[in-house]
């Protein structure tokens, strides 16, 4: 099926100083990764000891509160499908309240030098997002790449992030750098096919506490020079 928005007349701008925009465009951050990665991680919860270290005691309780074996079982499975899906949205709510600042006023956080904030816009409907943030003089992450399901397959996203490298190279960045998950598929295909390297695989640190996501990181070399990577990645890395 043919993507339902036009590439060529969708226009990328830098996001506006108006609150509801940058409420709105916020929301469609959030929403887009959460679909992403909730499925992936929900599955992988429930295959995973720790949850079924929790659902285990719980049958033994029923069956012996109960002394019924079916429902003890199916009652363990629900809870374990529970807690499974709590710890994911309990993950993503941890993960999101690290971003307060950047969340409260989004135009001033990349309305910083050297960071910027673009939306793709058609016909007055904001349908993606891309942003830059400053870490050193010379490096950059770039972070809030969306694009809303229906206008997928159509380019713009490839447009978004040519825009942000075009944006790091002009600012004289020699790295650019970003993180996505094991479970964002398109997005790594998106990243390898715009020229990112997938560099490193890291275990995420904290946020997801009976499961485990692995977070992959991909750089681009804006500069002939040989440079070192930026340290803030390795560290989290060694740290985990
Ligand atoms: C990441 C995102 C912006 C990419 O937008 P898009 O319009 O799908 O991008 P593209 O159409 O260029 O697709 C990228 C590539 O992924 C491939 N792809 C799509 N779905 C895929 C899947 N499930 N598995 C593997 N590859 C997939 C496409 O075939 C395409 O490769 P191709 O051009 O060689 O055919 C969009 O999918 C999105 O918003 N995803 C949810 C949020 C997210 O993960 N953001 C990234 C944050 S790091």
């Amino acid at each position: 099926m043919p993507p339902a928005i036009d590439r060529s007349k969708v226009i990328i701008r830098p996001i506006s100083s108006s609150k509801t925009e940058q409420r709105w465009v916020w929301e469609m951050v959030i929403r887009n990764l959460t679909n992403c990665v909730i499925p992936g991680l929900v599955k992988r919860t429930l295959a995973q000891l720790p949850a079924a270290a929790i659902a285990a005691p719980v049958l033994a309780f029923l069956w012996y509160v109960t002394g019924n074996a079916i429902f003890s079982v199916l009652a363990t499975v629900i809870f374990w499908v529970v807690i499974s899906v709590a710890n994911c949205y309990m993950g993503i709510w941890g993960w999101e309240a690290c971003f307060q600042e950047e969340k409260a006023n989004l135009y001033e956080y990349y309305n910083r030098p050297k960071s910027r904030f673009w939306v793709a816009e058609n016909a007055g409907r904001i349908l993606g997002s891309v942003a830059i943030d400053r870490k050193t003089d010379d490096v950059a992450e770039l972070k809030r790449m969306v694009l809303e399901p229906d206008c997928r397959g159509s380019g713009i996203a490839s447009d978004l992030v040519k825009t942000a490298v075009e944006f790091c190279k002009e600012s004289g960045y020699k790295e650019l750098f970003l993180s996505t998950s094991e479970f964002q598929l398109s997005a790594r295909a998106l990243y390898a096919k715009c020229g990112f390297k997938e560099t490193d695989i890291i275990r995420n640190p904290s946020d997801f506490y009976l499961t485990t996501l692995y977070v992959h990181i991909f750089r681009m070399t804006l500069t002939e020079e040989k440079i070192k990577p930026f340290a803030h990645v390795i560290s989290w890395h060694k740290t985990n």
